[in-house]
């Protein structure tokens, strides 16, 4: 699986963050992939998708990992499945080999991200969004909006340029970045 630019650095990111005994949720499991890369930093991994496709695709890429859980839910409800985590990681959009229409949302992932900052347990939360779709685009508009918000943690953007319409990742994380 051949990584793009945006996620190569997202995975980079990732690597300095996470220490080996963390309980990372994931999101947005899509094909598994980023599940796959944390799988070898941390010692548990919380999955989220909402299609049973992306839950499939994924148990085939973790076929030879057993620290990944991945849950057919939509991510707003992590609670009822996660109590204690030490980061996030949200790479936002569609399945890239799905149904295009079936994308992350603005309200439900500001929604889940306002309870994770409130939970004020993850020591990072990092986001890839990807604006060049038109969900997309609303997504990093609000985004761009609810992160001035933001008590406890510190935020970087990365690879973002206001003039340019680019991939780019959000990083929140506790104390200075
Ligand atoms: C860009 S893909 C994720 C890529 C993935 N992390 C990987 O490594 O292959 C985005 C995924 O988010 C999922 N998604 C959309 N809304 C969601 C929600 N509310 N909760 C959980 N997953 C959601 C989509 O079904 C899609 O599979």
């Amino acid at each position: 699986m051949k990584k793009s630019k945006i996620v190569r650095q997202a995975h980079d990111l990732l690597a300095s963050l996470i220490k080996k005994n963390d309980i990372i949720i994931d999101a947005t499991l899509g094909n598994g992939y980023d599940s796959l890369f944390i799988a070898e930093l941390a010692k548990e991994i919380i999955a989220f998708d909402i299609q049973e496709q992306a839950i499939n695709n994924s148990k085939e890429t973790l076929k030879d990992v057993s620290n990944v859980s991945c849950i057919l839910d939509s991510h707003e409800h992590y609670q009822k499945y996660v109590q204690n985590y030490h980061g996030v990681v949200f790479n936002l959009g569609y399945l890239p080999t799905g149904d295009k229409r079936i994308t992350t949302t603005a309200k439900t992932t500001i929604d889940t991200l306002y309870k994770m900052v409130s939970d004020n347990l993850a020591r990072f939360i990092l986001v890839v969004v990807y604006p060049r779709h038109p969900e997309g685009q609303i997504e990093s508009r609000d985004l761009l909006e609810f992160i001035k918000y933001i008590p406890n943690y510190s935020v970087k953007l990365i690879n973002y340029n206001e003039s340019i319409i680019q991939d780019y990742i959000i990083l929140l994380k506790k104390g200075a970045i």
